[in-house]
């Protein structure tokens, strides 16, 4: 079989820059998959992260102009992770160089310039999808598997969420993610919130209507050089929705925490339905809990083993985690690009990364006014 080759550049070498080309560094590992990756080229603004790339053997370019990237015959994709308020210039420079783009969430620091995005991508024709990476471990995928089979029966609530714990800590430093001009007015729901509602938007559950409580718990934080700087943005945002399904309208409780105690990434999915239910959190990775109701009622635990979208030559019995969901991401990316999902899980699409900005801007404006919003 030949194989096509997808050749990405990255702008943003941070965090999840490099998480990107350590997912490239072991694609080996998906199973007769259709697609080879390599990393051709690399933009940051940071001398010691471009060092950093220099140990990637296909790495040719390493620049901190990324126009020079765009430029570049040998980059076919682009995998932009930068802060929020650059999300807009740079999703833009990317198509208009006539690159296909995976971008980072949320997609725009908000609704204005997520609509710009949206349109551009669809004006240019290219390849453009949003990340979330936690729908591609084998809990969720189980979760929406059942729900796709009718087994619930009719859903009677859904609860969906994303929550940090390390902010609990008021003497951590601030950074980009805490600063209204930096990360956007919505806040923790741009940082947490596409994880929370990529599985829901993709089964159908669109909020109809939103009632947001968010909060500021901390509003400044050590600036790292002896003072304190503001910290502006909504800390956690629980948003109360109705989604329609069927003929019901069913509770979707959606939270978005950074000051949530004790929990270090915890990304969770619960459905509950006449019939049955699932809840699965990573908090215990391997633990997905089935409810059934027939005489008796009962939960029952089952350990998933790695059960992945797209198979890899990992053992059935080991666990998965981030580094493995994050490579299935970019998988669907890649095998959506090609045209080979065949029905598999697919990335965030631009239409829904528009819909989540609508949803926080109507968060926005429920909390300032108290009130339900319709969406
Ligand atoms: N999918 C996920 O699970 C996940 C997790 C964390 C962050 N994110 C998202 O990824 C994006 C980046 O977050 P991060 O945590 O990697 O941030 P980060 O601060 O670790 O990295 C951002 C990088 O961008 C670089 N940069 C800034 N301006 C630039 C420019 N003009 N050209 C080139 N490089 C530039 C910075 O030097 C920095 O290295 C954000 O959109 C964030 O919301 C996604």
């Amino acid at each position: 079989m030949t194989k096509q080759k997808m050749r990405v550049g990255i702008i943003g070498g941070g965090l999840m820059g490099r998480e990107a080309a350590s997912a490239f560094g072991r694609w080996f590992a998906l199973d007769n998959f259709p697609v080879q990756v390599e990393l051709t080229a690399v933009c940051d603004l940071q001398e010691k992260l471009l060092d950093w790339f220099r140990q990637v053997p296909t790495v040719k370019l390493f620049t901190k102009d990324h126009a020079e990237l765009l430029r570049s015959p040998d980059v076919d994709v682009v995998y932009v992770a930068v802060p929020h308020n650059l999300h807009e210039k740079l999703y833009l420079d990317v198509l208009n160089a006539g690159k296909d783009l995976l971008a980072e969430k949320p997609f725009g620091i908000d609704l204005p310039a997520a609509q710009t995005i949206y349109d551009a991508a669809k004006t240019s024709g290219k390849f453009v999808r949003c990340s979330s990476e936690f729908p591609f471990l084998p809990g969720p995928q189980r979760v929406i598997q059942a729900f796709q089979s009718g087994r619930f029966g009719r859903i009677m609530e859904i609860h969906s969420g994303f929550w940090h714990a390390s902010d609990l800590d008021p003497t951590k430093p601030v950074n980009w993610k805490r600063q209204v001009k930096t990360c956007g007015e919505i806040g923790v729901m741009g940082d947490l919130g596409m994880h929370a509602v990529h599985v829901p938007f993709r089964l159908g559950w669109n909020p109809i209507r939103v009632y947001a409580q968010l909060q500021k718990i901390y509003t400044e934080r050590p600036d790292g050089k002896g003072g304190m700087a503001p910290c502006d943005t909504w800390d956690n945002a629980i948003l109360h929705t109705e989604v329609k399904i069927g003929n019901d309208e069913v509770p979707m409780r959606l939270e978005t925490k950074r000051l949530a105690p004790g929990e270090t990434n915890t990304w969770f999915l619960e459905v509950l339905g006449t019939e049955g239910g699932m809840r699965y959190s990573t908090k215990d990775t391997k633990a997905l809990w089935v409810f059934e109701r027939s005489k008796e009622q009962g939960w029952t635990r089952i350990d998933l083993g790695h059960q992945t979208p797209f198979t890899t030559i990992t053992g059935g019995i080991f666990e998965a985690g981030f580094p493995d969901c994050f490579l299935q991401m970019w998988a669907a990316y890649a095998a959506e690009r090609a045209g080979q999902l065949n029905n598999k899980f697919g990335c965030v699409t631009p239409g829904e990364a528009l819909l989540s900005h609508k949803l926080f801007a109507a968060a926005l404006e429920s909390h300032a006014q108290k009130k339900v919003v319709r969406l």
